[in-house]
C-alpha cells in the first residue's frame, strides 16, 4: 500500500488517463477525489473504483476550484497529491481557429492547472509535503498542425511545471510533468482512421499507448521513491519523439 493515508486530487478523473491514475492510486491505498464538470459521470466512475469522492468542478473556474479544494482540506485535513490531468482539444488550422476555441483550450489546459496548483500550495507548504504532476503532451514539445491552441497550452504547462518546481522545492513539494504521445482514450477515438494509421507508422514501438502506460509513471512520480525528482518532463510515447 504505497499510497496509504495519502489524499489525492485528480482533475478530469472520470475517464481515460485520469480514471486510470485514480484507479492506481486507490489500489495503492490513497483516498482519491476527482474533479469533473459532469457530476453524474464522476459518480459512476467513483462507484466503479471504490475509495473515490466525485466533485463537480470546472478547472477553468478559479472560484469553484478554490472552494472545492478548501472543501477537500476541511474534510481530510490534508492534500498530498495533485494531478492536473483535465484537458480538452478544439482543433483547427490557425486561419480558421475561433478566438473562443483558443480561449477554451488555454483556459482549461493551462489556466486549469494554474487554478488548481494555486489552490493547493498553501496547504502543501504548511504540511511540508506535496507532489504535483501535470499531464502535458508530446504536442507541447513538437507542435502539430491544427493544434496551435493545444500545443501552446501544453508547452505553457511545461513552463509552469518548472517555475512551480523551483518555487516550491524548499517546502518539499515536487512538481513534474508527464507528456503522453498517442494514447487510446475517448479524446483520440474521434480522430479519422487515416490520421491514426499515419501516426501509428511513426511510432517505433508499433502500437498506441494505453492510459495505464501514463498512469504507471505518474504514480511513480507521486510515490515516496521519487522524492529527489522535480521540474522534469517525462515522455511516454512509444518512441514517437526522441
Ligand atoms: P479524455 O477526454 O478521455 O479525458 C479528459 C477528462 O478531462 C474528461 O473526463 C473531461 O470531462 C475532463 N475535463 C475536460 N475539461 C474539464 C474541465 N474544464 N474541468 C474538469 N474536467 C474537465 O482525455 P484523455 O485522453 O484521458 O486526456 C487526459 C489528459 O491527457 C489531457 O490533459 C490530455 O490533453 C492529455 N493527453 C492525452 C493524450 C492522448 O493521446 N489521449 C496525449 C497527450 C496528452
Amino acid at each position: 500500500m504505497v499510497f496509504k493515508d495519502r489524499v489525492a486530487l485528480v482533475t478530469g478523473g472520470s475517464r481515460g488517463i485520469g480514471k486510470s491514475i485514480a484507479q492506481q492510486l486507490v489500489q495503492g491505498g490513497a483516498q482519491v477525489f476527482i474533479f469533473a464538470r459532469d457530476l453524474a459521470k464522476a459518480q459512476e466512475t467513483a462507484s466503479q473504483l471504490g475509495n473515490v469522492t466525485p466533485m463537480q468542478a470546472d478547472v477553468a473556474d478559479f472560484d469553484q476550484v478554490e472552494a472545492q479544494i478548501k472543501q477537500i482540506i476541511a474534510q481530510t485535513g490534508k492534500l498530498d497529491y495533485l494531478i492536473n490531468n483535465a484537458g480538452i482539444t478544439r482543433d483547427n488550422l490557425l486561419m480558421r481557429m475561433d478566438k473562443a476555441d483558443w480561449d477554451a483550450v488555454i483556459n482549461t489546459n493551462l489556466g486549469g492547472a494554474f487554478n488548481c496548483t494555486k489552490a493547493v500550495t498553501r496547504q502543501m507548504s504548511k504540511q511540508r509535503f506535496g507532489r504535483i504532476v501535470n499531464i502535458t503532451s508530446i504536442i507541447g514539445a513538437m507542435g502539430n498542425a491544427g493544434q496551435a491552441n493545444y500545443s501552446a497550452a501544453k508547452a505553457g504547462l511545461m513552463g509552469l511545471t518548472k517555475s512551480a518546481a523551483r518555487e516550491l522545492a524548499s517546502r518539499n513539494i515536487t512538481v513534474n510533468a508527464v507528456a503522453p504521445g498517442f494514447i487510446e482514450t475517448d479524446m483520440t477515438a474521434v480522430l479519422p482512421e487515416n490520421i491514426k494509421s499515419a501516426m501509428l507508422q511513426q511510432i517505433p514501438l508499433g502500437r498506441f499507448g494505453q492510459p495505464e502506460d501514463v498512469a504507471q509513471l505518474t504514480c511513480f512520480l507521486l510515490s515516496d521513491t521519487a522524492g529527489y525528482i522535480t521540474g522534469q518532463v517525462f515522455h511516454v510515447n512509444g518512441g514517437l519523439l526522441m
